[in-house]
């Protein structure tokens, strides 16, 4: 199973590649009008990258796996919530729950995933 993840070595360009695409998703539930696909486009690309973060955690036996999963779960709920959202949502509301989700993306990106990248990259030279 291994081989057939992608292999790095200096940086996680796949990891690094899609958290830009689902910052830009986010970005776009600011746009005006607003697109009501965009919680679902949004979803399916975050559980796209969730699965793939938790295949490696798993292939390679990451001792943080569960605090993440956890990080990944409460995230999914709030995806889950915003799919309800009225499409008459009013710019200030694609506002918010645009800046919350980049909030939460940014200090998960820059936190908990740092440390998987770090542990993949190390599993990987070794
Ligand atoms: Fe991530
Ligand atoms: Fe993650």
């Amino acid at each position: 199973m291994d081989d057939e993840l992608p292999l790095q070595t200096s940086a996680l360009i796949w990891q690094n590649t899609q958290h830009q695409t689902l910052f830009k998703l986010i970005e776009q539930i600011k746009e005006v009008p607003f697109d009501p696909d965009i919680f679902l486009q949004l979803r399916l690309y975050t559980e796209h990258h969730f699965l793939l973060e938790e295949t490696y955690m798993r292939e390679l036996g990451y001792p943080g796996i569960d605090d993440h999963i956890s990080a990944h779960n409460r995230f999914r709920e709030e995806m889950r919530a915003m799919l309800d959202t009225d499409p008459s949502i009013s710019p200030a509301l694609q506002n918010s729950l645009s800046d919350f989700l980049y909030k939460w993306l940014k200090l998960h990106v820059l936190g908990i995933d740092k440390q998987l990248e770090d542990f993949i990259l190390q599993s990987k030279s070794k």
